[in-house]
């Protein structure tokens, strides 16, 4: 992966400690309650967010944990201007007693620093970026839903100098905000259909296709549009180059298996590389499985799943966890996938990644992170404003 120059932090040598600001004005239990029993996904946050400085002169600052509200931006604040914004997603997850865990909290942290990189923005060390998710898990513990729910965690960092001219900002704000999550879909885990589209792009090569800036998705959302219009739930963009390879989806890759029992997914490059798609080719891989990471066309697409030798299709995030394509439409005409319903291979998939993910199986590569929650005194002696 070739990113651009991106800034280092030297100065951040001693552990810096996360001062805490409790809300005293904090959603009432019974709402709370309410709010998490289908949370759906994006639109319930929590109580709290962290924060964390940057300045040219003096690297990560004042690390905080505070009352959720609103930024207050000059007009002429970079980000709104030049979009120099990226961000990451991941889940925590209700353990066994008094422990929550993440799911490969490295990987986001690693991946953060990338599209930092390549967006020319400070690099947060990692050990911050998951402290920083620690401590809003713990102060919002009670805000995780049960049933299956998990708490989406959104890390993100956006330059807030006040300036015109065009240049990596001065100063920046790195957030992480919390959000009980249900199923991304409607339809939870049921088939999705998706429209192929050989009038946008996503990403080309030199672009910023395998960051997660902010500019890839506002830059998707007229595709997505057009797949919406088309009565599709998602937009699967092709390589810009040839409008022939499939990419990705607008915020998911994408699997495709096969008669003989191997899976082919595109290969890295332009596409982002999803920590869910790297879980999935590990597990597979451990399996005896062959996943293949190579080139695949749509007009193969179209032609493989009229033959037969296409069985299934998924797709995957951390918000969507592993959905399956049901069917898949292009100007070209429309075709179902498996007769339109999911597969043995991608329920299975789903099955054994979300059990990891829960706690319910072996973690045997090691991906689940815990974090013990304080006690219930520890935690009000939080509520009542204690700095550390
Ligand atoms: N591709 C895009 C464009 C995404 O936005 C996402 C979601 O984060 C993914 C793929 C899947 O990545 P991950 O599995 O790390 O969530
Ligand atoms: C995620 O899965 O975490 C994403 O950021 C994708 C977005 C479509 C919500």
């Amino acid at each position: 992966m070739v990113f651009g120059l991106g800034r280092t932090s030297p100065r951040v040598t001693a552990p810096l400690s996360f001062a805490t600001v409790a809300n005293v004005r904090t959603i009432a239990p019974e709402e709370r309650e309410r709010l998490i029993a289908a949370p759906g996904f994006g639109t319930v946050f929590t109580d709290h967010m962290v924060t964390i400085k940057w300045t040219g002169d003096h690297g990560w600052h004042d690390p905080q944990v505070r009352p959720r509200e609103p930024f207050t931006l000059d007009p002429a604040t970079m980000v709104l201007h030049y979009a120099q914004t990226i961000f990451e997603g991941l889940k925590a997850y209700p353990a066994e007693d008094n422990l929550v865990t993440l799911f490969r909290p490295g990987e986001n942290a690693r991946r953060f620093n990338a599209s930092a990189r390549r967006l020319a923005m400070p690099e947060l060390p990692e050990h911050l970026f998951i402290a920083a998710i620690e401590h809003l898990v713990r102060a919002d513990a009670d805000w995780m839903p049960s049933g299956g729910g998990s708490l989406y965690l959104r890390p993100f960092m956006f330059a807030d100098e006040t300036f015109l001219g065009v240049r990596p900002a001065h100063s920046y704000v790195f957030c992480v905000i919390a959000s009980p999550a249900g199923s991304y879909f409607k339809g939870g885990e049921c088939p999705i259909t998706v429209w192929v589209s050989d009038r946008y792009s996503r990403a080309a090569v030199g672009g910023t296709g395998a960051a997660k800036c902010g500019g890839n998705y506002a830059g998707s959302l007229a595709a997505q549009a057009e797949a919406s219009l088309h009565g599709c739930d998602q937009v699967v963009f092709l390589d810009a180059a040839h409008h022939r390879w499939v990419e990705e989806l607008g915020g998911m890759n994408i699997f495709f298996v096969m008669s003989d029992g191997s899976i082919v997914t595109p290969p890295l490059g332009t596409i982002l590389p999803g920590i869910t798609r790297a879980s999935i080719i590990s597990l597979a891989r451990a399996d005896g499985m062959l996943i293949e990471e190579k080139r695949y066309a749509a007009d193969e697409w179209e032609r493989d799943a009229a033959n037969g030798r296409l069985r299934e299709v998924f797709v995957c995030g951390t918000a969507a966890t592993i959905v399956p394509v049901g069917k898949v439409c292009s100007r070209a005409g429309k075709c179902l996938i498996g007769a339109g319903e999911a597969g043995p291979v991608t329920r299975d998939l789903r099955h054994r990644l979300l059990a990891i993910q829960r706690g319910e199986a072996e973690d045997r590569f090691g991906w689940r992170h815990p974090i013990q929650l304080e006690s219930p005194q520890e935690a009000r002696a939080e509520r009542a404003g204690r700095c550390e």
